[in-house]
């Protein structure tokens, strides 16, 4: 594995540098960040006045603090373009997120942001393994989304081979990776597990294959999915983090000789982790809600951004700069049954203890009387679809989600290619309530 490790000479130095540092790098880039925010965008202006914040009142990062929180829904208020920091002249570049209901949220970049945002997404891809002259399958969306255009900039800058081929049509993304033999994929772990599908259904083995880098993300995923994908692939699988908000993917991204957390390229982005309930900021180490400033982008600098994500702040490893722990999922996706927390990870890891379940699934929320209640639908692996098979796995699983996390669920063991398929980030809760 250790055969991955970088050479020291091809790092960055901030990725190396000391605490110190960086410390004062992010220092006097927040300081910038600030003031251009305040001085050139209406909206932080106003914001900033509003909550007694002023730039001149940030001397060090512990000042942060008194400055206020920005909001996925600051963005749809301002829709489309009302909170950028720079003439609509100057961004060369939009991207849009869907959202689930009403307007999608815009975010804009000049030509310095795209620039920066290749360099955090070359350095992902070098941490993750790749290196240059490698040709690298991009089977993130194109489009609005930012993960394909995101990862084809970053390839490109590290000097790899890029084919952009975008998600969906399957067979064709197998049949491409068996022609033009990509050394690395960057697609979301769900698609991953169609494009494995893909592979038995033509009859290739996908350990034969000349992938050997994924970096995955755009969804939250286990370290048991890492795992099964690795060893189905015989890849090493990292996992790489960031949203539109902020920039797209290369927020963060682990490294390949340790996996242990995605390190947070800091001189970009600073984090910081909130309760989220009362906004207070907790320290490194404590579990909360993940918050970003931008330090150096001009056309939408973000203040605080809540992420709605839940992680925590470690130490940095195998770089300087801080590590957050895989993402355990979002405020939004979680699950109370009577009184439990349940992420749709801690479902994932259980399903992928049980053999004879395949790791494709879906929570189906219902009301059973007055209470709500959870349906986890998964599917037989080909070779145990037999009855008494499928009800042995079924009450496997279903043991698992009680002694585990802590709550009844009922399982439904459906048909191999029951699930819907996911090209690009995966539904893996549907709410059947009544309203
Ligand atoms: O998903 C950007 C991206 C593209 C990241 C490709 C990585 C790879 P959005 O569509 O704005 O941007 O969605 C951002 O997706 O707040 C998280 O909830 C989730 N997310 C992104 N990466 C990860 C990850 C892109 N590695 C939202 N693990 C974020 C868990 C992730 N969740």
């Amino acid at each position: 594995m250790n055969d991955m490790t970088p050479d020291q000479e091809i790092l960055e130095p901030i990725e190396i540098a000391s605490r110190d540092e960086i410390t004062a790098l992010q220092e006097r880039r927040m300081a910038w960040s600030l003031r251009h925010a305040y001085e050139n965008s209406p909206f932080y202006r106003k914001r900033l006045d509003e909550h007694g914040a002023h730039p001149d009142g940030f001397q060090t990062l512990a000042d942060l603090a008194k400055f206020p929180f920005t909001m996925k829904q600051d963005l749809r208020d301002t829709y489309p373009f009302g909170m950028f920091a720079v003439p609509r002249e100057q961004l060369v570049r939009i991207h849009a997120s869907s959202g689930t209901t009403g307007k999608p949220t815009v975010v804009g970049y000049t030509k310095n942001d795209i620039d920066h945002w290749a360099d955090v997404v070359a350095r992902s891809i070098r941490a993750s393994g790749g290196r240059k002259g490698d040709i690298a399958h991009i089977a993130y969306g194109y489009g609005l989304f930012t993960g394909g255009l995101g990862a084809h900039y970053g390839a490109e800058r590290l000097g790899c081979t890029v084919v952009p081929i975008s998600g969906g049509m399957t067979e064709r993304q197998v049949t491409l990776i068996n022609d033009f033999k990509p050394r690395i994929i960057m697609v979301t772990p769900s698609y991953m597990l169609s494009i494995l599908d893909e592979f038995h259904r033509q009859g290739l083995d996908p350990r034969q294959s000349s992938l050997r880098v994924g970096i995955f993300g755009a969804e939250p995923w286990t370290n048991a999915l890492r795992q099964e994908i690795e060893h189905a692939f015989d890849m090493q699988a990292v996992d790489i983090y960031g949203l539109s908000e902020v920039m797209g993917p290369g927020v963060a991204c682990e490294c390949v000789e340790t996996k242990d957390g995605l390190h947070v390229w800091e001189d970009h982005f600073y984090p910081e982790i909130i309760d989220p309930q009362t906004g207070e900021v907790l320290p490194d180490g404590q579990m909360g809600e993940l918050v970003f400033t931008t330090l150096t982008k001009e056309g939408l600098p973000m203040i605080r951004y809540r992420t709605r994500d839940l992680t925590r702040i470690l130490p940095g490893t195998a770089r300087s700069m801080r590590r957050i722990e895989k993402i355990t999922g979002r405020c939004d996706d979680m699950i109370i049954l009577r009184g439990v927390n349940v992420f749709p990870t801690q479902v994932e890891e259980q399903i992928l203890k049980c053999a004879g379940l395949a790791p494709h699934f879906q929570i189906e929320l219902i009301r059973d009387g007055r209470m709500d209640a959870m349906v986890v639908h998964v599917e037989c692996t080909a070779d145990r679809c037999a009855p008494e098979a499928r009800a042995a796995s079924k009450n496997e699983l279903a043991h698992y989600i009680k002694s585990v996390i802590g709550v009844s669920a009922q399982v439904v063991v459906h048909d191999p290619d029951f699930i819907t398929r996911s090209e690009g980030k995966a539904k893996r809760v549907v709410d059947s309530r009544p309203k």
